[in-house]
């Protein structure tokens, strides 16, 4: 048998070529608290419960009691009335996931159900619309501002319309799109409305706590019959946890999965999951009592502070400006000037801070996304020294040139005939093909996929997972 300290060795020695989870160095993907002892309390909460199984509540009555503390949590903090029910699930997609589920299922009658998103939708929405067999009804967002157009969604909604999204806030942009009148809409067709505050859910109501000036998004805007929110992001806990709510057990009933019908157990399900791990729902239980209500607050006015420094910052960086006029904890900045964004990407990391490149969308621009977390209160000096220095070697490294075969070879793909062959061999061109590993600047990689139309991005990337998860 090998050692308990020998596998963990090799396991902490695996871990040290990722992104650093802590320090607020990686602005994408994680949320560090920055609080000492937050950590190690999740971890023993978690290993309490990560053998029972949520699949039977009455078996393991613990969870039951933890799930509906959360729930009440949630509904308590996000302007729930007695009325509000939920579950928790595996995080972000798999509660937007669940909310179109339960729209469509809620309306049997409607034979080709649509869901009305703007553009700016997470991505999880036209996951669940290829699921589930929902047209998904893209609405362009005013193109300076990037929130929802509440005209053209309400034009949007026909009578086949099972559920209207709308985002608080949005990823991309960090803005919180006009939720009362998009849900006024959708009431006044008796449409279910669905807001997104996977990511904003947990931070937004302390932002209005410290007196911060926050669109209403809540359920107290009439109309909103559901809300997501992630406690796996801004309430700091360790992932595989977010919250459906719903403004009534009515609303949540289509939710629920029941299968008599096999010789087994006669499988009851609230979620995707049947399965279901005690662990993240304890480790976020604990979370939630430890950090508490004063916590949090502290937690967010440090994220206010670190975003409002950041901002202020970028704005007066040369070449460098934000996108709209984020609600939230997180920046979209665009170049004005003479060098190459994804290029000031590679410099970061170069320099320690991982930034996440976004694709030009219709009027967004080309970017470079910051999610901001309270681990950034302390540090903003430096990252934006650090963003100077990293856009003034973009300017002199100058403009990214994508090799002419390579970018004539990517025009002529066709996305749904590409084959093995011309995948290999693209990743040979681009200079990964063979065991190379992965290459740590990506600036030509990524103007080349700026230059792919979405669908053939889509294929490309996917045939680039295949390529990454083999034995
Ligand atoms: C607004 C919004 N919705 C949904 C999601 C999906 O969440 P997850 O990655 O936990 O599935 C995210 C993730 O960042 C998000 O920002």
């Amino acid at each position: 048998m090998t050692s308990a300290e020998d596998i963990l060795a090799e396991l902490r020695s695996l871990r040290a070529a990722d992104l650093p989870t802590h320090g607020g160095r990686t602005l994408a993907y994680v949320y560090d608290s920055g609080l000492a002892g937050v950590d190690e309390l999740a971890a023993s909460a978690h290993a309490l419960a990560s053998s029972a199984n949520g699949l039977d509540p009455t078996a393991f009555p613990s969870l039951l009691r933890m799930e509906n503390d959360l729930v009440a949590a949630a509904a308590d903090l996000l302007g729930g009335s007695a009325e509000t029910v939920g579950s928790v699930t595996s995080g972000g997609t798999e509660s937007c996931l669940l909310s179109v589920l339960a729209a469509r299922d809620a309306r049997p009658e409607i034979t080709s159900p649509n869901v009305v998103l703007p553009t700016t939708a997470h991505a999880a929405f036209h996951k669940a619309a290829h699921f589930f067999g929902v047209r998904p009804i893209s609405v362009p967002v005013d193109p300076t501002t990037f929130r929802a157009d509440p005209a053209a969604m309400a034009a949007a909604i026909d009578e086949s319309t099972v559920l209207v999204v709308a985002s608080a806030p949005s990823y991309a942009h960090g803005v919180v799109d006009p939720i009362p009148e998009i849900a006024a809409a959708a009431a006044a067709r008796g449409v279910r409305m669905h807001v997104d505050a996977c990511i904003g859910g947990w931070v937004l109501p302390y932002f209005v706590k410290l007196g911060a000036d926050v669109p209403p998004f809540d359920f107290g805007v009439e109309g909103v019959t559901s809300l997501s929110v992630d406690l796996h992001k801004y309430a700091y806990c360790p992932k595989g946890v977010s919250v459906l709510l719903h403004a009534s057990a009515e609303l949540r009933r289509s939710q629920y999965f029941a299968s008599a019908d096999w010789p087994g157990y006669t499988m009851l399900n609230t979620t995707l999951q049947s399965t279901r791990s005690g662990g993240p729902l304890a480790a976020a239980w604990a979370v939630l009592k430890h950090i508490g209500e004063d916590g949090y607050l502290k937690l967010a006015s440090d994220t206010r502070d670190a975003v409002r420094e950041i901002r202020a910052g970028i704005e007066t960086i040369d070449g460098l400006r934000i996108l709209g006029d984020p609600d939230s904890t997180l920046l979209a900045m665009t170049s004005t000037g003479d060098f190459d964004l994804f290029t000031v990407a590679d410099e970061m990391r170069e320099r320690g801070w991982y930034t996440q490149p976004q694709f030009a969308h219709q009027s967004s621009p080309m970017n470079l996304h910051l999610t901001i977390t309270a681990a950034n209160r302390g540090n903003e000096k430096e990252f934006l020294a650090d963003l100077t220095a990293s856009a003034e070697a973009a300017r002199a490294a100058g403009p990214v040139v994508v090799d002419p075969n390579v970018a004539a070879f990517v025009a002529a793909l066709n996305p749904d005939e590409l084959t093995g062959e011309q995948f290999a061999g693209l990743l040979a061109a681009a200079g990964m093909g063979g065991d190379t590993g992965l290459p740590t600047r990506m600036a030509e990689i990524n103007a080349l996929l700026a230059e792919a139309p979405a669908p053939l991005r889509e294929r490309l990337l996917l045939e680039f997972l295949g390529a990454l998860y083999t034995r």
